[in-house]
């Protein structure tokens, strides 16, 4: 039986202390070449053209939005998501229009979507959450049908990847984050990587004050900016990103193999093509199991001495800021009631993986429903 695992873990090694002490030694504690040399390691790892770095994920969300809609556009979000997502729609004056998900990937229903689509819509917000890729085909045709602009929110995403290519290739924005949790770290963090040009110059300027150059502020900005320090963990940590990813992925081979044989619940499903990067194990329980076990899973889980999460307790359309009435929002609220997410983190090595998915099948198949 393991020991304690925790859902997250966060790996600082020796040449990541060595990496920020040099450039704390060096006095460069703001945005500088450093931030500049992190943004095209991320480019070049994703294949995209151009990378602003920015001090959070919901950093990258909201300047991505500023940029690409105008106030009043409707923006399509699924209702299943981290509330920033959402919020930062807010934030940049649109309206976020919440669209359920699919039960097996938990990503955005694109029918759905579609029957959501009004002559004020301007973007949709295709999430790959937990790090598992969104209908990524058909969220693009149906934008290039009705002529609106996606960004992608990938927060949880960095390393996932569809026919081959990481989804860090795709148009137009792509935000990701680097909270301690994500795939890679930077303390807090973020980035937008797009193939657009014009678009990254206009990032540059709404992160740092508007500032076409010193006092001199052609649009309303923000102070969004990564530090150097910051960045050079980043890098740092980008070196092992594939260890991790390669490591996430065994270790969730092991808990399908034995969670997959309990049939009440249901393992991450991906869609053909796709390559889960894992950021979060997320299971769901069946619809005919009373939601109430969730707990009961949790707790028995937590005295075998494995730690849950739940991500996310509740769909956005029950959040109070932004609370609604939606019947056609029951995937999001079901699935709500009954996810829970395992440890996943690269700090599970494979025999502890093992020990895991066995003490995880013993835990739940003992369960009596
Ligand atoms: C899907 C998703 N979007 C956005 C964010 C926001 O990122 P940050 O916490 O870096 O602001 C997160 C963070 O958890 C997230 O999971």
């Amino acid at each position: 039986m393991p020991t304690d695992i925790p859902i997250a873990h966060v790996d600082i090694r020796p040449e990541d202390v060595e990496a920020v002490g040099r450039v704390l030694a060096s006095g460069s504690l703001r945005q500088g070449k450093v931030v500049a040399e992190f943004e095209e390691a991320v480019a070049e790892r994703v294949g995209a053209e151009h990378a602003v770095a920015v001090s959070s994920g919901t950093a990258a969300l909201h300047l991505a939005y500023l940029a690409l809609f105008e106030p009043g556009d409707e923006v399509i979000v699924p209702a299943f998501t981290f509330v920033a997502t959402a919020s930062m729609v807010m934030a940049a004056g649109a309206r976020p229009i919440l669209a359920d998900i699919d039960p097996k990937t938990l990503t955005i229903n694109v029918d759905h979507v579609r029957s959501l689509v009004t002559e004020r819509t301007r973007g949709i917000a295709g999430v790959h959450l937990f790090g598992n890729a969104c209908a990524i085909d058909e969220l693009t045709n149906l934008a290039r049908e009705a002529e609106l602009t996606i960004v992608w929110d990938a927060a949880q995403a960095l390393g996932t990847e569809y026919n081959g290519k990481d989804i860090g290739c795709l148009d137009r924005a792509v935000c990701y984050s680097f909270y301690p949790t994500k795939n890679i770290t930077t303390g807090e963090g973020g980035m937008i990587v797009t193939p657009d040009g014009a678009l990254a110059e206009k990032l540059c300027l709404l992160r740092s004050q508007g500032a076409e150059r010193k006092y001199l502020h052609t649009v309303l900005g923000f102070n969004y900016r990564l530090t150097d320090f910051q960045a050079a963990l980043g890098i740092s940590q980008l070196a092992r990103l594939n260890d991790y990813l390669a490591q996430r992925r065994r270790n969730a081979s092991a808990l399908s193999e034995s969670l997959g044989r309990i049939t009440w619940l249901a393992c991450p499903t991906t869609l053909p093509g796709v390559r889960h990067s894992y950021n979060q194990y997320a299971i769901v329980l069946s619809e005919h199991v009373d939601h109430g076990v969730r707990d009961q899973v949790a707790e028995r889980l937590r005295d075998a001495g494995v730690e849950t999460a739940v991500h996310y307790p509740r769909p956005l359309h029950h959040q109070p800021f932004m609370a609604q009435e939606r019947a056609d929002l029951s995937v999001s609220q079901r699935v709500s009631e009954r996810v829970l997410c395992l440890p996943i983190h690269p700090g599970i090595d494979d025999s502890a993986a093992l020990r895991l998915a066995e003490t995880a099948y013993e835990t739940l198949s003992a369960i009596k429903l």
